[in-house]
C-alpha cells in the first residue's frame, strides 16, 4: 500500500518564492497516494501557476471566496474544505500569512479555511533570515504552536534575497517525510530519553580569563533539535556559547567547566536511552584558579595545567543498556584513530570529523562526517548543513542494529 493511500491533504500555498517548489510537492504527495486539494492566496499566483497545480493535483485550485469562472458565481465553501481534509499543510507560509493566522485576520480564502478547520495543521514557514529572526515572527510562530499547530523546521542556505542563512522552506522531499511521519503517528524516538553534551568548556585561570576552544555548540544543538523532532525527550548539557537557544523545547542544562559537565552528564546518564557526547571538552584545566585578577606586574610566565576527567570514558565504563555515541576529531590516520577511541571508551558508534576536511567542525554551519559502528563498518557522508548531518546521525543510530 502507498504510504499516503486515501489520505486527504488540503494544501495551502501563500505568496513566497518557495511556492515555485510546490508542484514538485504535489507530485510527490500524489505519487504517495494522497488526494490533494489546493488553496492559493492571490499573491502565491505570482510564483506558481494555478493551472500547473490543477493539472498535478487533478482537482480545481481555489483562491477566492467565489468561483470567478462562471457568470453565476458560486461560493467556495471554506468550512466544507476544512471538513474534507485529514490534514491542512500550509507551505510555504510567509510571515504575512503566519501573522494573519496567529491573529485571526481573515483576509482571504486560505486564512478563512485555516480559521474554520478542525483538522491538524502543519505549517512550513518560509522567509528571509532577518524576518524569520524578528521577535514579531517568533511570537507568531510560538502562538501558532500554542494553538496545537505543528510548526515544521525551516531550511538553512541560500535565500532569494541573496543572503545566506535560516528561513527557507524545507525541500518538498522533507515536507513529504514530515507528512508521512505525521500519519505514521509514533515517531522513532518516542518514549526515549536522549542525553547530549555540546559546546566547549571554559576552564578559569582567574576571574576574567579562561582556557577554552572554538567550539560553537552548533552540531550538538542540531542533534538535540533533531532528537526532539523524532519524538525524543531531550536533555542538552551545554557549555558556553552564543547560540539563540530561546526556542529550544528540550531540557537545557547550562554548564561552564569540564567538571560541571562531568557532574551533570554522569548524574543524568543512568536514566538515558541514547547518549551522544558532542562536546569539545577541555582536556586540561588550570591547577589553581586564582581568586583575583592576574596583574601585568605579576609577569606570568606559565600556567600549570592538570588533565580533566574524560566524561565519555566514564560513561563507557558505567554503561549498561544505554546506546553510547561519541565524536572523534582527528588530523591523521583518522579512521584507525577513531576506531581506537570507540574501543577505549566502550562506545556503540563514533562520529569522525577530520581536521583535513574544509568547511567542517568548529564554527562552521556545515560538517562532513564518517559514521563508524562498533562492528567496525564505516559510512562516509558528504559535506552538509549541520541540521542535515544531525538527521543522518539519528538515521544511523536508529538503524544501528540492522
Ligand atoms: N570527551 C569527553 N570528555 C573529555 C574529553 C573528550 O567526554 N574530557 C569526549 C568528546 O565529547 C568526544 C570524544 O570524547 O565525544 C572524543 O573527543 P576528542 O577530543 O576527539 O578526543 P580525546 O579523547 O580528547 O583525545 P585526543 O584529544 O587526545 O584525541
Amino acid at each position: 500500500m502507498l504510504s499516503l493511500e486515501s489520505k486527504k491533504i488540503l494544501l495551502g500555498v501563500t505568496g513566497g518564492i518557495a511556492a515555485y517548489k510546490i508542484p514538485i510537492l504535489v507530485r510527490l504527495l500524489k505519487k504517495a497516494g494522497a488526494d490533494i486539494r489546493v488553496i492559493l492566496t492571490s499573491s502565491a499566483k505570482d510564483f506558481v501557476s494555478p493551472l500547473t497545480l490543477q493539472v498535478l493535483s487533478q482537482n480545481p485550485v481555489l483562491s477566492n471566496f467565489t468561483n470567478e469562472e462562471h457568470d453565476n458565481p458560486q461560493w467556495n465553501n471554506h468550512v466544507e474544505l476544512g471538513n474534507w481534509a485529514d490534514i491542512f499543510l500550509i507551505a510555504p507560509a510567509t510571515s504575512n500569512s503566519l501573522s494573519s493566522m496567529a491573529n485571526a485576520k481573515c483576509n482571504n480564502l486560505l486564512i478563512a479555511t485555516y480559521l474554520s478547520t478542525s483538522c491538524p495543521v502543519l505549517i512550513a514557514p518560509a522567509m528571509d533570515l532577518d524576518m524569520y529572526n524578528h521577535p514579531a515572527t517568533k511570537k507568531n510562530i510560538k502562538k501558532l504552536s500554542s494553538y496545537g499547530n505543528i510548526i515544521l523546521p525551516v531550511g538553512e542556505g541560500f535565500l532569494a534575497s541573496g543572503l545566506h542563512g535560516k528561513g527557507r522552506m524545507i525541500e518538498p522531499e522533507q515536507l513529504l517525510k514530515n507528512v508521512i511521519s505525521y500519519f505514521n503517528g509514533s515517531k522513532p524516538l518516542s518514549g526515549k530519553k536522549i542525553l547530549i553534551t555540546a559546546g566547549p568548556t571554559f576552564e578559569p585561570i582567574d576571574p576574567v580569563r579562561y582556557v577554552g576552544n572554538y567550539s560553537s555548540g552548533k552540531m550538538g544543538y542540531e542533534l538535540a533539535k533533531e532528537a526532539i523532532r523524532l519524538g525524543g525527550k531531550v536533555k542538552l548539557i551545554m557549555g558556553p556559547n552564543s547560540l539563540d537557544l530561546e526556542s529550544f523545547e528540550g531540557d537545557l542544562i547550562k554548564v561552564v567547566t569540564a567538571s560541571e559537565m562531568f557532574e551533570q552528564a554522569i548524574s543524568n546518564f543512568e536514566e538515558s536511552t541514547i547518549v551522544i557526547a558532542a562536546a569539545a571538552v577541555a582536556d586540561f584545566t588550570p591547577k589553581n584558579k586564582l581568586s583575583s585578577k592576574i596583574k601585568k606586574e605579576d609577569k606570568l610566565s606559565k600556567i600549570n595545567l592538570i588533565p580533566t576527567k574524560d566524561i565519555l570514558f566514564e560513561m563507557g565504563r558505567i554503561k549498561k543498556d544505554q546506546l553510547l555515541v561519541g565524536f572523534a576529531l582527528e588530523s591523521n590516520d583518522e579512521i584507525n584513530n577513531a576506531r581506537e577511541k570507540l574501543k577505549t571508551k566502550n562506545l556503540d558508534a563514533i562520529i569522525l570529523n577530520s581536521l583535513n576536511d574544509k568547511a567542517t567542525g568548529f564554527g562552521f554551519d556545515t560538517n562532513k562526517i564518517t559514521f563508524i559502528k562498533k562492528n567496525g563498518t564505516s559510512k562516509p557522508f558528504k559535506l552538509k548543513s549541520k541540521s542535515d548531518v544531525a538527521a543522518d546521525i539519528f538515521n544511523e543510530i536508529i538503524n544501528i542494529n540492522e
